[in-house]
């Protein structure tokens, strides 16, 4: 609900304020982000508002206030005493005394005189922006058909140029004296939307020139937010190939802390999403802001903490290399920023972000639907495949319960490592043994679906594409370009090349039954040049813009076509990616262990569902490191589920752990996939996470434990988010432990006495393997909650007893909570 009454405007969520005013007639000052600070009492505007999301009274609105009886040394002051520099404000000009970072640069092309924006009216209604179709770009969607939520109420706050000369001079005045709205001028809008179930605004900003004038646009923010207070840890989610989004965290003090991607796309250096939280902030308790930005290219975030005792946050569009012109009649959006506000601590602004996108975001035939368990060939074949080997592989798949095959890399054009064919998107029959369609008939028979990997934003030098179009490759004025595995971009901002993939693909897609595409993107972009009409300072932006009417027009042709993004891994994790795609591979990086680090960072913006998670070999392919197959499952199954390794290779005991993963899956992927994921304990090098389902009936909670150091405190399963007074029953995943983990100790667990080190013990390896323990409990969940269940001892060298929990180094265990009463 948004409302305006007497210049006071108040967004309200369930449980969230956002208060402005307009302290002087040009400004709009922020009185308040954060916990709802409206009360009940009765109700408004003929009964329809509560006045509940009301401030209106003006004892409330002057004590939010700032107070300038005094002021600032030697600031500049406006009407009022108003420090510029030391007033929260929705928007500020440069030039005017506010010497922080600004949200706009804007400059007439001509040289003459900057523009100061004021404000002047404002538009509210029920439903998202008006203009969103107009952006070319993503945006959050208005869900409340489907979901039953209160409907999306927008607020537009109108700024115009009071120093444009054209205007001033057409109305015979000096600049600045001829405020009439409408009238040839240079508009500024600030737009909201509230999404009040989940506690989210977004926000951002269009410019539209109507004067006679060229403006040059070098930096638009999408969101500018001023807080009261320093107090803050900045959190934000960095890395790099196979190490995407882990966590940093920095105690903010004075200064600008910048984050942010120029690679093109949103990157695994940097992701957009961050969070602002109080210093004592815990993962459950304390005030903590989270941002994002529905967007998939060069992105900014900055933080600055002032002198007096505020502090700035900006997102939007990054920058550097950024020139938008901005001719008479034309408009500029920026892309969507993405707020929300807990006083729950990170998880509960975690909560809030993972329902705004299933809910917002995703696309909607997706939110519920049961994600399948995929087998990929990637891992188990790389380029080295041909008919007989995918269909061995299928088979296995399908034996072992897993529901679709995603056959990667190297099905194209001459494609047999990564130098060539990439824009050749024709079906190599020669490899594959015959035409896709055959092959897909052959993997349908055997009760799978058939997924497949493209790359379509590349070109090879080596293909029929280049050899054809070498001019549709990214490169400055036909010079040579910088090139990464082998690469070049294809310049989406031309439209013939979007064309051309659009009809490429949908020839693909329409040539055999497929349900699936991985859309891979292997290398930032550089050379950031067009031969087309698009200027270099647009380039960066132009290339997203072109990148979402492909995947537009693609994903609106194939509706029931399953879209998983990837880039590298997790390289382009972002709102925009997941506006088409409801999942993205999240790392190639397929390690149990440094997944821990990676989903873990991940799930502070993203749902467990968007999180494409997968059992791999052991040891790994990324990090050598050996993890049991339980283990690689445990963690992957708090994502969306998939297998990727040579299947064909797996002992009959391994074959049956799978199978039985595959169940146990399935059994729960309801919740697994559309539960909350909450982060319940990281301590020590011992994490547990759970997934609740919206009832809190049923949970799973996997616990992950860095090293087994013996004689040092047994482990202790707590959760969250259960309710209090109810039973829950509490039991370990059933799993089996090989007995090579023993090592020499092999006889501490052979049913038999064997030689240790000798042929049998290599044959017992394969024809036996153990139980795990078994632990059940019936607790309330108060006492889960907040006792614990503290679990059977560990194996730590003192012998092998019933229920003793054999955990190696690295090592995890899935847990069912159910509510019995
Ligand atoms: C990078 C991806 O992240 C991998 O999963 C795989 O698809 C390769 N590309 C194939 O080239």
């Amino acid at each position: 609900m948004i409302t305006v009454k007497d210049r006071i405007y108040t967004i309200t969520t369930s449980n969230t304020s956002y208060v402005m005013h307009v302290p002087d007639d040009k400004n709009i000052e922020n009185l308040h982000y954060g916990r709802r600070v409206t009360t009940n009492a009765g109700a408004d505007h003929n009964g329809l508002i509560p006045t509940s999301d009301i401030i209106a009274d003006p004892d409330t609105v002057r004590a939010l206030t700032e107070k300038y009886n005094n002021p600032y040394g030697n600031e500049i002051t406006g009407s009022g005493n108003i420090t510029y520099n030391n007033i929260c404000l929705e928007f500020s000009n440069a030039g005017t005394g506010d010497y922080r970072s600004l949200p706009l640069t804007i400059r007439r092309e001509d040289g003459l005189i900057s523009t100061r924006f004021e404000y002047r009216t404002c538009y509210l209604y029920e439903g998202l922006y008006k203009g969103s179709d107009s952006t070319g770009m993503p945006y959050a969607k208005d869900s409340s058909e489907s979901t039953g939520e209160a409907k999306p109420w927008t607020l537009e706050l109108i700024y115009e140029n009071v120093t444009d000369e054209s205007r001033a001079e057409e109305a015979g005045s000096k600049p600045g004296a001829a405020s009439k709205p409408g009238q040839g001028m240079l508009e500024l809008r600030i737009i909201y939307t509230a999404f009040e179930d989940c506690d989210v605004i977004t926000r951002r900003m269009a410019i539209h020139n109507d004067t006679s004038v060229t403006y040059v646009i070098d930096d638009i923010a999408s969101m500018m937010l001023d807080l009261h207070g320093t107090d803050f840890v900045l959190k934000t989610f960095d890395g790099a190939w196979t190490r995407e989004r882990h966590v940093h965290d920095k105690v903010l003090e004075s200064g600008i802390y910048e984050t942010g991607s120029t690679l093109g796309i949103s990157s695994s250096m940097h992701n957009p999403f961050f969070m602002l939280s109080d210093i004592d902030a815990t993962e459950d308790h304390g005030d903590c802001f989270a941002f994002n930005l529905i967007y998939s290219g060069n992105h900014r975030e900055r933080v600055e903490v002032t002198e007096y005792g505020k502090t700035r946050i900006l997102t939007g569009i990054h920058p550097h290399g950024f020139e938008y012109k901005l001719r008479k009649g034309e408009s500029f959006h920026t892309p969507e920023a993405v707020m929300t506000y807990s006083d729950k601590g990170f998880n509960g602004a975690s909560h809030n972000m993972h329902r705004f996108i299933t809910d917002h975001i995703v696309p909607s035939h997706f939110r519920n639907s049961a994600r399948p368990v995929l087998i990929n060939n990637w891992e188990a074949t790389y380029f080295d495949f041909n008919r007989r080997k995918l269909l061995n592989l299928a088979k296995d798949a399908a034996k072992l319960g897993m529901e679709l095959f995603v056959l990667d890399d190297g099905w194209f054009g001459e494609r047999n490592d990564d130098t060539t064919s990439l824009g050749d998107w024709f079906v190599n029959e020669k490899k594959l043994g015959g035409s896709l369609k055959s092959l897909v008939s052959e993997i349908k028979a055997l009760g799978l679906r058939f997924g497949i990997w493209v790359e379509p934003e590349m070109i090879s030098v080596k293909s029929k594409l280049y050899e054809k179009h070498p001019d549709w490759a990214v490169s400055v004025l036909g010079m040579e370009s910088y090139i990464g595995r082998n690469q070049y971009i294809l310049d989406y901002t031309l439209p013939e090349v979007r064309d051309y993939i659009v009809t490429v693909l949908s020839d693909l897609l329409g040539s055999a039954d497929i349900s699936y595409v991985k859309w891979d993107m292997n290398r930032p972009i550089t050379d950031m040049y067009s031969r087309g009409d698009t200027p270099p300072g647009q380039f960066a932006h132009s290339y997203v813009l072109g990148l979402y009417d492909v995947m537009k027009r693609l994903t609106e042709a194939f509706p029931k076509v399953l879209f998983e993004g990837c880039s590298s891994g997790g390289g382009r994790f972002d709102l925009g990616i997941l506006s088409y795609m409801p999942q993205i591979w999240t790392s190639d990086d397929s390690d149990a262990a440094e997944r821990i680090k990676i989903q873990g960072g991940t799930s502070y913006g993203y749902p467990a569902s968007t999180m494409g998670a997968h059992v791999s070999a052991s040891p790994n392919h990324q990090t050598l490191r050996e993890t049991t197959l339980e283990t690689r499952f445990d963690v992957a199954a708090m994502g969306v589920l998939g297998y990727e390794l040579d299947l064909t290779k797996l002992t009959g005991k391994e074959r049956e752990q799978i199978a039985a993963q595959v169940e146990f899956y399935k059994a729960h992927r309801l919740t697994l996939q559309t539960g909350e994921f909450t982060r319940v304990y990281n301590r020590h090098g011992r994490v547990i996470w759970q997934i609740t389902d919206s009832e809190k009936e049923h949970a799973l909670a996997m616990m992950y434990r860095e090293s087994n150091e013996p004689n040092k405190s047994d482990d202790i399963l707590y959760a969250k988010d259960l309710i209090p007074e109810a039973r829950y029953r509490v039991k370990v995943k059933a799993a089996k432990i090989p007995v090579n983990t023993f090592g020499n100790l092999i006889n501490m667990v052979s049913p038999v006495h064997i030689k240790e080190g000798g042929v049998a013990q290599a044959i017992l390896n394969k024809v036996y393997i153990m139980d795990n323990e078994s632990e059940e409990y019936e607790l309330t969940g108060a006492a889960l909650m907040y006792g614990g269940i503290r679990l059977n001892s560990r194996f730590i060298g003192t012998g092998l007893g019933d229920g003793t929990r054999v955990m190696t180094d690295h090592s995890a265990r899935l847990y069912t909570i159910d509510k019995i009463g």
